[in-house]
């Protein structure tokens, strides 16, 4: 079912007068641009999921399997472009007083549109860190060696993601905190919010007064909590929250 135009308008007219918005989004808002999602029927690589192998144990296993993962999706995201949801995102920031956008996405695709108020919470799929000397650098590389090391130590690389069963970067997660209790309006986009803490910032925003609006094709387990859903793509819906201002 799409969402219905009075919703759209009710959103629109919360936008228009909203000085401070937080986005939240996850794996949906880039499915339009061709990436997997993770829990879809699509989120398999040669039979496993990547919820087994984005973890420091399948890492600590077979370092070579995880790699060639992270090349695959590599080699996958390099082939990608931004969708009409990122770059109605990034008109949206320019014309809010105060925007935070706050991502669980690794795909890089928020900053390639050109947002610029931007928290990755689980990292960036374009960032490696030595696992002896822990130096993080950029590596836009499409293909990594079977198991890259470090030019500094000569140590093991991985991947500068927050992988299943790891914490969230302290300093990062209190931003998105801090952005979610502080905004007026939150839009949630396209995530399934299961995830914890990520699935937690929309309540954060509701308890402290802020309309919460989701864009998802489905219902999550947070819809009935939240002030307004619209349902449906977020490449057709984000687009029409701007028409008309
Ligand atoms: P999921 O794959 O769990 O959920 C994707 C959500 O996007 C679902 O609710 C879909 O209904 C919705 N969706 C799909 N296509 C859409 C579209 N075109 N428009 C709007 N909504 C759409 O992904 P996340 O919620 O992002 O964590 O998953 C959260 C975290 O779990 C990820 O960041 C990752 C993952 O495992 C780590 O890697 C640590």
């Amino acid at each position: 079912m799409d969402a219905e135009v009075q919703d759209i308008e009710r959103a629109c007219q919360w936008l228009a007068t909203t000085e401070q918005l937080t986005v939240l989004t996850g794996a949906g808002v880039s499915a339009e641009s061709g990436v997997p999602t993770f829990r879809g029927k699509d989120g398999l690589w040669r039979g496993f999921r990547a919820t087994d192998l984005a973890t420091p144990e399948a890492f600590a296993r077979d370092p070579k399997q995880v790699w060639a993962f992270y090349n695959w999706r590599r080699q996958l995201l390099a082939s990608l472009k931004p969708n009409p949801a990122h770059e109605a995102l990034v008109r949206l920031e320019a014309k809010l007083p105060q925007f935070i956008l706050v991502t669980q996405n690794i795909d890089d695709l928020h900053r390639r549109a050109g947002t610029r108020k931007l928290i990755e919470l689980h990292g960036n799929i374009w960032m490696v860190r030595c696992t002896g000397c822990q130096t993080v650098s950029r590596n836009e590389d499409v293909w990594l060696p079977e198991l890259p090391s470090c030019d500094d130590c000569g140590a093991l690389l991985r991947p500068h993601v927050v992988w299943f069963g790891e914490q969230l970067q302290p300093a990062i997660l209190k931003s998105a905190v801090v952005a979610s209790r502080t905004c007026q309006t939150m839009l949630v986009i396209g995530t399934s919010a299961i995830v914890q803490p990520a699935a937690s910032l929309a309540i954060e925003a509701k308890a402290q007064g802020a309309r919460v609006i989701e864009v998802n094709l489905e219902p999550t387990v947070h819809s009935h909590h939240l002030d307004l859903v619209l349902q449906g793509k977020a490449g057709v819906l984000l687009p029409q929250l701007l028409e008309g201002w």
